[in-house]
């Protein structure tokens, strides 16, 4: 059986560098932290009945094996692979084992307004939607795509 946001968590999923979210190049990616975007997904969640799991890793390896656990164990992901999104085919591979999970691509960063190597990610291949620009009220936006694929049935 699927998960529905009353039965799992939404999985947030952070790639490499995002563990310095809030004193990392703050021109370009903001000054609230990891903490802050929890709190905010968290809120966004909890109005549709649901929590979130937000994790970071700089391991390719340790995302893949996160998304493996999703697969059993959360409602949808939301993912800012960071620089693996341009790189990693592993995890995009790891993504398309999640059949049926809604899965939302986000960059706090308008990546096609950046240096040629950040216009293609290989996540957005299976990414249902992908948010880029939008600072870190992306992953807000990010779990209520989520709330809304999950409640389509
Ligand atoms: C990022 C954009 C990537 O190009 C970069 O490598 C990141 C963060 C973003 O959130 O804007 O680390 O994914």
């Amino acid at each position: 059986m699927p998960h529905t946001l009353a039965t799992a968590p939404v999985l947030i999923l952070n790639g490499p560098n995002l563990n310095l979210l809030g004193r990392r190049q703050p021109e370009i990616y903001g000054t609230d932290t990891l903490a802050d975007v929890e709190a905010m997904c968290a809120k966004a969640a909890a109005a549709h009945g649901g929590t979130v799991d937000l994790r970071q890793s700089n391991h390719e390896g340790e995302l893949v094996d996160w998304i493996h656990e999703a697969r059993e164990h959360h409602a949808g992901i939301v993912i800012n692979p960071a620089a693996y999104s341009h790189t990693s085919v592993a995890i995009l591979d790891a993504l398309n084992t999640c059949d049926g999970m809604p899965v939302v691509e986000v960059h706090i960063s308008n990546i096609h307004q950046r240096e040629s190597f950040r216009h293609h990610s290989y996540v957005s291949q299976r990414a249902d939607g992908v948010i880029a620009g939008c600072g870190v009220q992306g992953y807000v936006f990010g779990v209520e795509r989520v709330a809304a694929l999950l409640g389509r049935g």
